[in-house]
């Protein structure tokens, strides 16, 4: 068994973030999210791990490598452009070889590992298991229909009257079939090759595809409210541990980490609250659900339900929640005038200003 993971695409639900970066090396409680799927990829025991990389590649090479790190043999395979889910399993052959594979969408986040899915597809050969989770809005989603058996009837993408509150999950599981599955689809409207159609394809033409039930929590964290509820998620969990130093006249609840070098000064940090390394909080509070990146400075701040890239500063502006800072960003109070707001934004960024 193999696995292919998805780590290039557009990203334009996560603009500005993804003009410069991959969204999948976004991170949640500091680790990047592509990071949790390839642990996942370990953990159900697979060590051959393709992933198709575009734009981001560079990126996405740079903080993976050669897959040793996570106990993974990584092959990168180039996609000359985004044109599909589909297109990335028919660029993907010659390292797929015939061999059965996982395919995991690289910003796709799933609590209880793939385990469960690796093991019933070994267990009861078919030709694709996909991944369900019940969902309370179907018609934003991939939806499955099933027979009685479990076995998948029909799926419907973004369906205005869905059959089913089943939404396909980022995680599949596909025998060597799904090659001419792939082949013989067209475009869609959007110019993709869908996965989608090239399921639907295979149980148009007598291959049996199976579902399997979500154990755990899953996210796909391709739009900043799901980064932030992901992270809310993981922060809820995480083991909590000072590394850095915290002085006398701070206060700390809850589950709080914060990592080596960090420097906590005259703050309140209410957990669960995660701050990286080497970054300083300084007369500031950051509450619930937070998590601050790698050598941030925060002075003054007041910060809560958010996540702040490494290399960012927030000096003397307070009340920011539900908020996606990136790398080495600067909030910081206008000097001089009163009542203005001095911006310095970069294209299709969002800005939500309390007057
Ligand atoms: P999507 O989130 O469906 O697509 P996208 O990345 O283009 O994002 P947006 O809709 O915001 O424009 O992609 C799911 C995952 O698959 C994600 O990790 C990116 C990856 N992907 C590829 O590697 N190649 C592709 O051609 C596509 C469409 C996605």
């Amino acid at each position: 068994m193999k696995a292919l993971v998805l780590a290039g695409g557009k990203g334009t639900r996560l603009r500005p973030l993804t003009h410069t970066s991959a969204k999948q090396l976004v991170p949640v409680a500091n680790k990047p999210v592509l990071y949790y799927g390839l642990e996942a990829i370990r953990d159900a025991g697979i060590r051959e791990c393709g992933i198709v990389v575009g734009d981001t590649g560079a990126e996405i090479r740079a903080a993976v490598g050669d897959g040793a790190r996570f106990g993974l043999e990584v092959t990168y395979i180039e996609q000359p452009a985004p044109l599909g889910l589909a297109h990335c399993v028919l660029i993907a052959g010659d390292f797929l070889a015939g061999d059965p594979f996982v395919m995991y969408l690289g910003d796709n986040f799933l609590v209880g590992g793939i385990g469960g899915l690796v093991e019933a597809f070994t267990r009861e050969a078919c030709d694709a298991r996909i991944l369900l989770t019940r969902v309370a809005e179907p018609q934003y989603y991939g939806i499955a229909e099933l027979g009685p058996g479990g076995e998948i009837r029909a799926l419907q993408e973004k369906p205005e009257h869905p059959r089913s509150d089943l939404a396909i999950v980022g995680v599949y599981a596909f025998s060597p079939a799904v090659h001419r599955a792939v082949r013989e689809i067209r475009p869609s409207a959007r110019g993709e090759l869908e996965i989608t159609d090239a399921i639907q394809w295979l149980i148009e033409n007598g291959h049996t595809v199976r579902s399997h039930m979500v154990s755990g929590y899953w996210k796909d964290t391709g739009r900043l409210q799901d980064i932030l509820e992901c992270n809310r998620m993981v922060l809820e969990r995480v083991e909590p541990g000072v590394a850095g130093t915290v002085d006398r006249l701070s206060e700390i609840t809850g589950r709080v980490v914060v990592e080596p070098g960090a420097v906590v000064e005259n703050s309140v940090l209410r957990g669960p609250v995660v701050v990286g390394a080497d970054a300083k909080i300084i007369s500031s509070y950051v509450g619930p659900f937070t998590s601050i990146g790698a050598g941030c400075v925060l002075q003054n701040a007041e910060i809560e339900y958010s996540i702040v890239l490494d290399g960012s500063s927030v000096d003397g502006v307070s009340r920011i929640a539900h908020s996606l800072i990136g790398r080495n960003v600067e909030v910081s109070r206008a000097a001089g005038v009163s009542n203005t707001h001095e911006l310095m934004v970069g294209d299709h960024s969002r800005i939500q200003v309390k007057v």
